[in-house]
C-alpha cells in the first residue's frame, strides 16, 4: 500500500517536471550555434553578439510577443502563434529550440504550421534561454 503511494508520487513527478532555470554562462557558449542565423543588437544598434541576418535580432526576446521584432519577415506559422498570445519566456523558449515546427503546431494547434527555424537544438535549450534573458538586462 505504501509502496503504492509512493509509485503514484514518483509518476507525477514525473508526469509534470518543474522548470530547471538554466545556466546563463552555459547557454554563452551554446549561442554559438545560433550565430550564423541570429545576431544580439542591443538599443542604439550596439553589436553584442555579432551574427547572420538569418533570423531575428535576439536582443531583449525574452518577454517580448513572438514576431516582434521590426523589420524582420517571420513566416506564417509563428505569426499565427504570435496572434494566438505567444510570448516568450525562458521555459517556452527552451522547448522552441528543440524543434521549432513541432512547437508550432502544437502552440496553434495547426498541424500545418510550419517554422522558419530550421535548427533543432537537441540539448542546453534552457541555458541559452538563460543567457538570452541575462544579456537584455545590460
Ligand atoms: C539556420 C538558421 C538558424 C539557426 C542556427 C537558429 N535560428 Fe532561430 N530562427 C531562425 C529563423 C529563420 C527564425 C524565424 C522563424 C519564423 O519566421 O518562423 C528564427 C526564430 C527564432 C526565434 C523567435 C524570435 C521571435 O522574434 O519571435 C527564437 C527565440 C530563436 N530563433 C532562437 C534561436 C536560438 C536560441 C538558436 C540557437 C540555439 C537559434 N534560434 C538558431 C533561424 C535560425
Amino acid at each position: 500500500m505504501k509502496l503504492h503511494f509512493l509509485t503514484a508520487l514518483s509518476v507525477i513527478a514525473l508526469a509534470s517536471p518543474a522548470f530547471a532555470a538554466g545556466d546563463a554562462a552555459k547557454g554563452e557558449k551554446t549561442f554559438r550555434m545560433c550565430k550564423a542565423c541570429h545576431a544580439i543588437t542591443g538599443p542604439e544598434d550596439k553589436t553584442i553578439v555579432r551574427g547572420g541576418r538569418v533570423g531575428p535580432n535576439l536582443y531583449g526576446v525574452i518577454g517580448r510577443k513572438a514576431a516582434s521584432e521590426p523589420g524582420y519577415n517571420y513566416g506564417a506559422g509563428i505569426k499565427e502563434a504570435a496572434e494566438k498570445g505567444l510570448v516568450w519566456n525562458e521555459e517556452n523558449l527552451a522547448e522552441y529550440v528543440k524543434n521549432p515546427t513541432e512547437f508550432l503546431e502544437k502552440y496553434t494547434g495547426d498541424g500545418a504550421a510550419r517554422s522558419k527555424m530550421t535548427f533543432k537544438l537537441r540539448r542546453g535549450g534552457e541555458d541559452v534561454a538563460a543567457y538570452l534573458a541575462s544579456v537584455a538586462k545590460q
